[in-house]
């Protein structure tokens, strides 16, 4: 086993994360001061991925709380709210991103001083990372069990160690499965319009040794017509625990569709921090990204000037598609998850 990749730390006063915009051709780490400079690495994509941008959202705000020098707590959790506010306006549809804010923001509030609010930010921007690997290797145990030996799998997008702070969720239950003697090979999709099958998921599979295939996204269903797919196993970017809907990368709908089709288990992978008690599906905003995005490949222009074009990043699966979900606390059928988060 490799290395393990660590998508983003915390180093003094500094946020160290991974270019993923550089990758797979170079593996560089972007330092960043302040929680403006986070956003626009939320936003520009340089990190992604749901529970990724929840951690890398809550050290932003440890940023504002590190650098802000005042002695004044009302001030300091002023200047830590419109950070927050900032931070909330990058992307809108991973539901992580709001529940690490929100987090980070419950533990400032109890903060008597200055220097006490500081210090509780940082823990609790730390303990979120820390808490978002743990949680994936229980994903990942839970979910190998899912998983026989042989298995062909496979995943769309980026559910990885790329996409949190470590091991990853979708592609943790294959890691944990590999780790325990399994022999699986997986077909990544690459994703477009950004890739990141082709481009995170291939480069991350493949310096842990486990076998992958990569294909375009329109192959999936013949693939599975074929006989060539045991499973589907994918992350999610929230899910809505009223209804059961899974929200995640564009092109997972049309998937889940083909696995119904050919009579195919559908997992999802995700933390309890995607799922979302409050919201129900008129309530979820799916971000609408730039039409260049479909209209170039890696900065070259594959379309005739002037056409228009469509980009949602996100779409929503039904329940009625989706075989289990798989968490930190085990797994459950969508229509088990309501009522789960009063529990706490
Ligand atoms: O737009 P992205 O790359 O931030 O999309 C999020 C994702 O990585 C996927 O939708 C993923 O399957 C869920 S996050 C583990």
């Amino acid at each position: 086993m490799r290395s393990e990749i660590r998508t983003i730390y915390w180093k003094d006063g500094e946020v160290v994360l991974i270019d993923q915009r550089q990758l797979p051709h170079r593996l560089r780490y972007l330092r960043l001061k302040t929680a403006k400079q986070v956003a626009t690495a939320i936003k520009d994509m340089a990190i992604r991925g749901a529970p990724a941008i929840g951690v890398a959202a809550a050290m932003g705000l440890a940023l504002t709380a590190y650098h802000c020098r005042s002695k004044d707590v009302g001030k300091l959790f002023e200047r830590l709210s419109r950070s927050c506010d900032l931070l909330k306006a990058t992307r809108p549809t991973a539901v992580n991103l709001f529940w690490a804010l929100d987090r980070v923001m419950k533990a400032a509030e109890s903060a008597r001083s200055a220097e006490e609010l500081r210090r509780k930010v940082i823990e609790e921007a730390r303990k979120i990372a820390e808490e978002d690997i743990q949680m994936n290797r229980k994903i990942g145990e839970h979910g190998a069990k899912l998983i026989d030996d042989g298995d062909k799998i496979l995943t769309h997008c980026n559910a990885g160690a790329l996409a949190t702070a470590g091991y990853g969720t979708a592609l943790g239950v294959i890691r944990a499965a590999y780790e325990q003697g399994k022999k699986v090979v997986v077909y990544a999709c690459e994703t477009r319009p950004r890739l990141q099958g082709a481009k995170l998921t291939v480069w991350e599979l493949m310096r842990d040794g486990i076998r992958v295939k990569l294909i375009t996204d329109n192959m999936a269903a013949f693939l599975m017509q074929r006989g060539r797919v045991d499973k589907v196993i994918v992350g999610a970017d929230r899910i809505l625990a009223k209804t059961g809907h899974v929200i995640n990368k564009i092109g997972t709908l049309s998937h889940a569709i083909s696995a119904k089709f050919h009579n195919i288990p559908f997992l999802v992978a995700a933390p309890f921090s995607t799922i979302d008690f409050e919201s129900s599906l008129e309530d979820v905003v799916i971000e609408e990204r730039d039409a260049r995005e479909v209209l170039y490949v890696d900065g070259k222009r594959i379309a005739p000037r002037g056409v228009e074009a469509w980009n949602p990043a996100f779409d929503i699966t039904p329940p009625e598609l989706v075989t289990y979900i798989i968490t930190e606390r085990g797994v459950y059928k969508p229509g088990e998850l309501r009522g789960l988060g009063l529990e706490e």
